[in-house]
């Protein structure tokens, strides 16, 4: 038999510290008008990591509302998934040490590491999960600290000034019989992209001690690279082709959706969709302007945050979509 899925919880927790763009101008050679015209970005948060604010932390308290709101107890919770390209450490993942900060039992912890499509990844490893009836209860978290390794100097103020910090949670757990909850994901990559948008160093072909004993000023490979054009191109293509994907799954049409959540990676790329699908102001969800680009963290930061404002109801069909570096992209569609 199996088993459908849906969110019963959804929180968010961002840092206090607002930076705006005028901010950003006094560190770097940028300014508001070039800012907001290109993304759409008008501020953005950036995390005291010197205070504990690491990207574990910051889930972990998107966690605690998630599973708060969805009326459970932190014990309830079965499994964890863990999306970042941003973790506390190298290895271990960060899945681990939310369940440390939660102190909740000895469940499984998997990290997922597909970038600003992290979060759908996710999601479609908790619905199969629940699916199949292996747990009960799933915590989903997406979480980013990027303020701490952008390049602050001209040469990096294309990418610098997109990212944000932030995390999103949301709990998936098995719905009643004639629930809906989560109807299908949908995943894809081009690998053949991987270098368009990517943090290559440190890693094991760039290890430290190379970079070091390099000491080439050139070799930046710490720093996130991104062909912002190029992104942006494919960006608006598979954003398109992964919500018809859902919907023609489903045999739904973009004016049965209510709300679509698109990963926040440039105002601009959301608002070409939508004119691209013909969707109508209210049925599509930004926040973008607030938060930056927090990869992983987007969505569910977007949704919490429309939860929050009331426009997620019981039974509206909800589109998620990202897309991002590998190139990964995905889909779901859901009833609330
Ligand atoms: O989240 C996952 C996926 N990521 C995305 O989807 C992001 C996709 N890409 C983008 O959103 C856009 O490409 C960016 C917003 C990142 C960049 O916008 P763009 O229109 O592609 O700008 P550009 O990189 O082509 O640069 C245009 C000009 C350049 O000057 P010249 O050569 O024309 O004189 C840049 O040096 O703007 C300059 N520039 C800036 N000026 C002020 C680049 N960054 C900045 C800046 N402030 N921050």
């Amino acid at each position: 038999m199996l088993y459908q899925s849906k969110i019963t919880g959804v929180g968010h927790y961002v840092p206090d510290n607002v930076v705006t763009n005028d901010d950003l101008s006094k560190l770097i050679d940028t300014n508001d008008e070039w800012i907001t015209e290109r993304t759409g970005i008008k501020e953005r948060r950036f995390a005291n990591i010197a205070k504990g604010e690491t990207t574990s932390y910051m889930g972990t308290k998107a966690a605690e509302l998630a599973i708060e709101r969805a009326g459970i107890d932190k014990n309830d919770i079965d499994f964890i998934i863990f999306a970042t390209l941003s973790p506390d450490f190298y290895f271990p993942g960060p899945g681990v040490l939310v369940q440390k900060q939660l102190g909740i039992k000895e469940v499984g912890a998997l990290d997922v590491r597909n970038q600003c499509s992290g979060f759908v990844y996710g999601l479609s490893v908790a619905d199969q999960f629940i699916k199949t009836g292996m747990y009960k209860n799933i915590l989903l978290i997406g979480s980013e600290l990027h303020s701490g390794g952008l390049d602050m100097t001209t040469r990096g103020r294309g990418v610098s000034v997109i990212f944000g910090d932030g995390a999103g949670a949301v709990v998936v757990s098995r719905a009643s019989e004639n629930e809906k909850g989560i109807l299908s994901t949908h995943m894809h990559s081009e690998g053949q992209y991987a270098e368009e948008l990517a943090l290559i160093g440190p890693s094991t072909s760039h290890w430290v001690p190379q970079i070091i004993q390099e000491n080439d000023p050139e070799n930046i490979s710490y720093y996130p690279y991104m062909n912002g054009n190029f992104v942006f191109k494919h960006a608006v293509v598979r954003f398109s082709e992964v919500i018809i994907e859902a919907l023609q799954t489903n045999n739904k049409a973009v004016q049965d959706i209510d709300l679509l959540i698109p990963h926040q990676a440039n105002l601009r790329i959301s608002q070409f969709i939508q004119k691209k699908m013909g969707m109508r102001d209210d049925q599509v969800f930004n926040n973008i302007m607030k938060y930056g680009n927090t990869t992983a963290a987007s969505i569910p930061i977007a949704m919490s945050e429309a939860w929050e404002q009331g426009r997620l109801n019981s039974g509206d069909l909800v589109c998620l979509a990202a897309f991002g570096s590998g190139f990964t992209w995905a889909s779901a569609l859901l009833h609330w």
